[in-house]
């Protein structure tokens, strides 16, 4: 596996991508768009959505009836629609324009970019004088297993959240990002900052329990890397697989925040 941009260590080029962004709309999609609906976002909103992915978020708006600019590194799987642009753009290096937007969404992106602090404030200079931005972003701090089989599959399943975490730290992506992410949107100028944490019951069912099954794939080389084998990666999937295997979500927050009119 290759990645080609510093701090960000998914690659969409990858053969696991697709189902990558498969599962975290599964898993994320009905948080983030009913929190997003609560804005009342239609037809005449300028609408800026940042790190796209798989798109789902860029589509579900456009569906709308608003203007969408959806922009990523690697935008491939962003499919077409009416009312959506699609741009590869980088957030950190490339600019945007300074006041056009009524809504600016990103999820999951700023976790990942050492310079979050800095792209929170390029963001928010997008944002008309009024509109709002939602950043949608974990904490994996918390996340601890509640029943497992065998005492193997709970200690599998916490090393490989543990090398997961170690990766993430030496790529310089901040996994408190979302428990910090209102207090930086405070920082930054905006009011009305409104943070909602969200956790969930994980079983094998669970979106967000396949999205970490997808991770031991995806990331598997960084994870080997990281100090795991590929047997303590197999029975962290046979945990996770199993169907007495329980265990409480990372915490996930949703955050609004409106610039100043
Ligand atoms: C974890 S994925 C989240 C995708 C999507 N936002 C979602 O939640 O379904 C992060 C996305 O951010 C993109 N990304 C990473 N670094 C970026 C950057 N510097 N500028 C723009 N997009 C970036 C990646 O290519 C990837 O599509």
């Amino acid at each position: 596996m290759t990645t080609t941009h510093e701090g960000y260590v998914f690659d969409n080029r990858n053969l696991h991508a697709a189902e990558q962004h498969h599962c975290l709309a599964a898993a994320y999609d009905p948080i983030t768009l009913a929190r997003l609906e609560s804005t009342g976002v239609g037809p005449g909103w300028q609408c800026l959505e940042v790190g796209a992915g798989g798109g789902s978020v860029a589509r579900w708006l456009a569906d709308r009836g608003a203007s969408v600019l959806a922009t990523d590194i690697e935008p491939e799987h962003v499919p077409p629609a009416a009312g959506l642009t699609v741009l590869r753009h980088d957030v950190v290096r490339d600019p945007l324009p300074e006041a056009e937007f009524d809504l600016v969404h990103a999820r999951l992106v700023l976790l990942h970019l050492p310079e979050r602090e800095q792209v929170l404030r390029k963001l928010i200079r997008s944002l008309k004088p009024g509109g709002l931005l939602q950043l949608d972003e974990f904490d994996l701090d918390y996340g601890p297993v509640l029943l497992a089989a065998r005492p193997a599959h709970a200690a599998a399943y916490e090393e490989f959240l543990a090398a997961k975490e170690r990766m993430f730290d030496e790529a310089g992506a901040d996994r408190r990002w979302g428990r910090r992410a209102a207090a930086s949107m405070v920082a930054a100028g905006l009011v009305e900052v409104d943070p909602v944490p969200v956790v969930r019951r994980w079983d094998a069912d669970s979106p967000g329990l396949r999205l970490l099954v997808h991770h031991t794939r995806h990331l598997r080389d960084r994870l080997v890397a990281a100090g795991l084998t590929d047997a303590g990666l197999q029975t962290a999937r046979d945990a996770m697989a199993h169907p007495a295997f329980r265990a409480t979500s990372c915490v996930f927050y949703t955050v609004q925040g409106r610039r100043p009119a």
